[in-house]
């Protein structure tokens, strides 16, 4: 795997999703009061379920209670797996900000961030995305959320250069200029995930949260174009997450056919 490691995230990840026959990232969604149990847990899942995962997603709630060192030893111990690490940063600040974090996050072992592209380009992620692919690093960017209120924000229309448009396909078409690697959409809307891998083609890749317990069908998210599914509760808290991660992969190893729309 580390060999693996001279290529850039995106080809990376192709390469073992292929491989592996997965599009499963795993949301390590777990809390311990205790580090050390919380620890062995992380252990634990990854020894039954990475033969399934192709990336483990850590959000805030772990990178909180754990040391640096506590930290980098989670992220080997995934690449020892050959799984690819993404932070769950939803990233948003002014970009000598944003750097001192994914500075932490590529020193700690991470491969990719997830950022809101909120705060723009200049002065916001510009010096993030150049940093990330000089150091072959991931940038994936939010287009639309999985929750229900997403549509709240993400479904409101604006005016971008005097035509009006929804405010996800602005960021959708900010991500693609940008040069991110992937776009968050929920693979709770399918209209919009339609949508919008209609639109990207082979660009950019698509992660789509959502799936199981907040109501998404792997199979339907792949078939609408995603290329990456973020899997939490479903395989985190089944009785048996190994055989909860094979079915999921199984069920989302389905070829996809994608189109070449432009942006409205
Ligand atoms: P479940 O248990 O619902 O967990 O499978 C989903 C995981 O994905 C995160 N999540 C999102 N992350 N954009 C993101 O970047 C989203 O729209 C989104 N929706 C859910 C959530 O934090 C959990 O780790």
């Amino acid at each position: 795997m580390r060999a693996l490691k001279r290529l850039a995230f995106r080809d990376r990840l192709r390469s073992l999703s292929s491989a592996r026959k997965s599009r499963i990232v795993l949301a390590l969604d777990i809390t311990n009061p205790s580090t050390n149990r919380l620890r062995r847990e992380v252990r634990d899942l990854l020894s039954r379920t990475a033969e399934s995962i192709v990336a483990l997603k850590i959000n805030y709630h772990l990178m909180l209670p754990f040391s640096k060192k506590e930290l980098t030893e989670i992220i080997t111990v995934a690449h020892s797996h050959n799984i690819e690490v993404i932070a769950d940063m939803k990233l948003n600040d002014i970009a000598p900000t944003n750097i001192n974090v994914t500075s932490y996050l590529w020193e700690v072992g991470f491969d990719a961030v997830i950022a809101n592209p909120i705060a723009g380009f200049s002065g916001g992620l510009d010096v993030v995305l150049e940093d990330a692919h000089r150091k072959g690093k991931g940038v994936i960017v939010l287009v639309y959320m999985s929750n229900s209120g997403a549509k709240e924000t993400y479904g409101l229309t604006v005016l971008s250069e005097g035509k009006e448009t929804s405010l996800y396909h602005e960021f959708l078409r900010r991500a693609l200029s940008w040069g991110a690697d992937g776009v968050v959409v929920g693979g709770t809307r399918l209209d919009v995930l339609r949508g919008i891998s209609g639109i990207v083609a082979h660009r950019v890749d698509i992660f789509s949260p959502g799936i199981g317990v907040q109501g998404g069908s792997a199979k339907e998210a792949v078939e609408a174009g995603a290329d990456y599914l973020i899997v939490g509760r479903s395989v985190v808290r089944a009785a048996d997450p190994t055989k909860a991660a094979i079915e999921i992969r199984s069920d989302s190893w389905i070829v996809q056919q994608k189109g070449t729309r432009s942006l409205p």
